[in-house]
């Protein structure tokens, strides 16, 4: 990486004020990219971009709802504003419900596709066509193995809209593979984080280790990692995949 702040690449992050996330943005931030923590929670975006760099040279945060196609436009605006231009996105940002599937109701259904899916795919059109524009661009989406086999403790809306993350990763990747830009999708199974410790109780634990062939859970700074190597300029030739990252659940 070079050393001086103004030529490191820039890199925006959904949903990076905890969990997942925030590990992605660390990761990337310690491998040299200039770091947009972006959340619907702005307070909470604004503490992470803190603890990364408390002078704000290297970490910015914006209030970014993945609902609102405007919000990524408004994002992607204040960014080349402060920075000049934006080389990564990481579409990470998700609402997890583990509703069971008889009991939900449209509404729900809609909205959970809505945010997950719909967020994605808003992302993508906004940040692919001005990629497209600059001639290169990495797009990394945050699926899950629950897009890939159903889901087993979270709910079918959440299952259905992260299939459709992998779809739309590989539709995108089609539309932008001629313009330098690249889109990737990853797709984790129970990661150490606080979600899977909602949405697990302690006493369930060891049931979801037992069956979970490494007999661990994931780890989040090796998502981040993954995001850095999709990153890079010489993964050019990766596009349109999904990379799996499930202690051996799920495996093709
Ligand atoms: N944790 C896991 O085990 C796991 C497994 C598979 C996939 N994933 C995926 O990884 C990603 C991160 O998961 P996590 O466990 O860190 O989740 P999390 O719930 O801990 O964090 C999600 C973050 O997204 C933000 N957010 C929620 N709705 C938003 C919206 N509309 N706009 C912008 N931000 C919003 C939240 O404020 C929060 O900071 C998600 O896409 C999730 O589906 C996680």
């Amino acid at each position: 990486m070079t050393t001086s702040i103004a030529t490191q690449p820039v890199a925006l992050v959904t949903g990076a004020a905890q969990g997942v996330g925030f590990h992605i943005a660390s990761r990337l931030h310690q491998a040299g990219y200039r770091v947009v923590v972006t959340d619907i929670n702005v307070d909470a975006a604004q503490t992470a971009a803190n603890q990364l760099d408390s002078s704000g040279a290297t970490a910015m945060a914006v209030g970014l709802n993945i609902a609102s196609k405007s919000d990524y436009q408004q994002a992607l605006d204040a960014v080349i504003d402060r920075w000049g231009s934006v080389q990564v996105l990481v579409n990470n940002a998700a609402v997890t419900r583990a509703t069971p599937v008889m009991e939900i109701s449209l509404e729900e259904f809609n909205e959970v596709v809505s945010i997950n899916l719909g967020g994605c795919f808003g992302g993508c059109q906004v940040m692919g066509a001005y990629m497209a524009e600059q001639g290169f661009g990495r797009i990394i989406n945050m699926a899950s193995l629950a897009g890939q086999n159903g889901g087993t403790s979270t709910g079918a809306h959440y299952a259905a809209s992260k299939g459709g993350i992998i779809t739309i990763t590989k539709v995108f990747a089609k539309e932008l593979a001629a313009s330098g830009v690249t889109v990737n999708a990853i797709a984790p199974g129970p990661i150490e984080s606080p979600m899977v410790k909602a949405l697990v109780p302690e006493e369930r634990l060891p049931g979801l280790l037992a069956n979970i062939p490494a007999g661990r859970l994931g780890d989040a700074d090796f998502i981040g990692d993954m995001v850095v190597q999709l990153a890079r300029p010489e993964a050019y030739f990766t596009t349109g995949t999904t990379w799996d990252v499930n202690g051996g659940l799920f495996m093709r």
